[in-house]
């Protein structure tokens, strides 16, 4: 297991949160991020063992070196953070658009590059898609193509930060996550198209981005967990 920190960029909620929960349970120093301050330290003193919450709007990216300055070596990074946006090319809303590009591609990268001298040896990323990338829903259109853009950024993040090992993960609807929270028609549809006919659940997200974090051969791996989709 990698020494140094584990940073959680979008630790205050939903996967980012239980992701940042696993690692504090297990003794690591943990940080996690949301855009307000003072509510991630309200978050992390929720958790158990030594978790610091700090502020970082990763849609104004020139912010985001101070925000980090304050972090030691960092062995672990999850980028899990998301302000989702709905758009179609017909109705196209370019503040929204260009919000959630930069958050996802601009925001992510430049964490990334903040963290790079900080990075232990044996340090690993994990950069979270997701498979509206390949199965696109109405709205969808910029959310599937910051998703689809996240493989890119594997493909060189891990040649560039060599050895750090760069992998991403692109779930699925995951049934117990807070966003889907009530959205029983939604989830009942993917169930209904899912193999294993269960709704992938957070628990199987934090087992999945152990599994790309601490597998020390596993690199520039685009990995999904949705439990098998029916094609027809
Ligand atoms: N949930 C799913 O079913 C699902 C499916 C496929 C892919 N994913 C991917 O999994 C990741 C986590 O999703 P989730 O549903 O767990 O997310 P979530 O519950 O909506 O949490 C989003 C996180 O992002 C942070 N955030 C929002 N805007 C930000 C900004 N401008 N700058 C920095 N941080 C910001 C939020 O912090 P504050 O609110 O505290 O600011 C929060 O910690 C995302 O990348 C998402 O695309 C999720």
């Amino acid at each position: 297991m990698a020494d140094g920190c584990v940073v959680v960029v979008g630790g205050t909620s939903g996967l980012g949160l239980e992701i940042a929960r696993h690692y504090a349970s297990a003794g690591r120093r943990v940080v996690i991020s949301g855009r307000d301050a003072a509510r991630a330290a309200d978050i992390a003193a929720t958790l158990p063992g030594e978790v610091t919450g700090i502020g970082l709007d990763l849609a104004d990216p020139h912010g985001i070196a101070g925000a980090l300055a304050s972090i030691g070596p960092v062995g672990s990074l999850v980028l899990a953070a998301i302000d989702r946006d709905e758009n179609t090319i017909r109705d196209y809303a370019i503040d929204r658009a260009i919000r959630l590009a930069t958050i996802k591609l601009v925001g992510y990268s430049e964490v990334v590059h903040c963290l790079t001298d900080r990075f232990t040896p044996d340090a690993a990323i994990v950069v979270f898609g997701g498979l509206a990338k390949d199965r696109p829903y109405p709205g969808s259109t910029t959310v599937s193509t910051v998703n689809g853009g996240v493989l890119g950024m594997v493909r060189t993040l891990c040649h560039e930060l060599a050895p750090v090992r760069v992998n991403s993960l692109h779930p699925g609807i995951v049934g117990d996550s807070p966003y889907w929270s009530g959205k029983t028609d939604a989830l009942d549809r993917v169930q209904g198209r899912t193999l294993t006919k269960r709704l992938v659940a957070m628990e199987d997200i934090v087992g999945a981005t152990r599994f790309l974090l601490e597998n020390r051969s596993v690199n520039g791996v685009d990995l999904w967990i949705d439990g098998g989709w029916i094609i027809n």
